[in-house]
């Protein structure tokens, strides 16, 4: 399966977390990487370039630190941006149908704080779901997401290990993830 894996943190070079899955990801011949902020610093996004980069592929996966309870704003505008009327969504607007989507991100907060009672009051799910509607408008299918806990306190083996925890999460097959 070929899998595209879009990265949006807005600053990779003082990252812990993404980098350590970035690091591991580069094992893998199938995994393409897409780095938006370092494709585009000026927020100019190619729109036609990144849409026919989505068409080559089986599985996109969106990785992303969770800043303020949602992604960063590039992967917001790259939303905004390629999944345009009419390609993404409407009528024949379907480029993506079928395609599989999966989110990951990483948090500062630990998992217990993400629950109803909790530091955060809700889940990880409960906060994704906007990015999960826009998945299903275009008629793609939404795969359970990754999620590294308490990534920002995590020493190197604690990455290294949620590294190889997230490759074969978004390897593994569809009906592994959803049951
Ligand atoms: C602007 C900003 C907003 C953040 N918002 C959240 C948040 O809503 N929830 C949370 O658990 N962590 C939050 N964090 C912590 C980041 O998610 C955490 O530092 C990051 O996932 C670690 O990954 P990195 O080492 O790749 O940067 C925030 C950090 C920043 C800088």
């Amino acid at each position: 399966m070929r899998i595209l894996v879009i990265l949006a943190h807005p600053d990779l070079e003082k990252s812990r977390a993404n980098r350590a899955l970035l690091r591991e990801l580069q094992h893998h011949a199938n995994i393409a990487v897409r780095d938006l902020y370092r494709e585009y610093p000026s927020w100019r996004i190619d729109v036609v370039k990144e849409q026919q980069l989505l068409l080559s592929f089986d599985r996109i996966v969106f990785q992303f630190p969770f800043y303020w309870y949602s992604c960063p704003p590039l992967l917001k505008k790259w939303f905004d941006d390629v999944l345009t009327y009419g390609w993404a969504y409407g009528p024949e607007g379907n480029h993506l149908k079928g395609k599989e989507f999966i989110l990951a991100t990483t948090t500062g907060g630990p998992e217990n704080g993400y629950r109803a009672g909790g530091d955060n009051w809700f889940t990880i799910s409960e906060f994704l779901k906007p990015i999960q509607r826009t998945i299903t408008k275009c008629n793609g299918r939404f795969l359970p997401s990754f999620v590294a806990y308490s990534a920002s306190q995590g020493d190197d083996a604690f990455l290294s290990q949620e590294a190889k925890r997230y490759v074969e999460h978004i390897q593994s097959s569809p009906t592994l993830l959803v049951h």
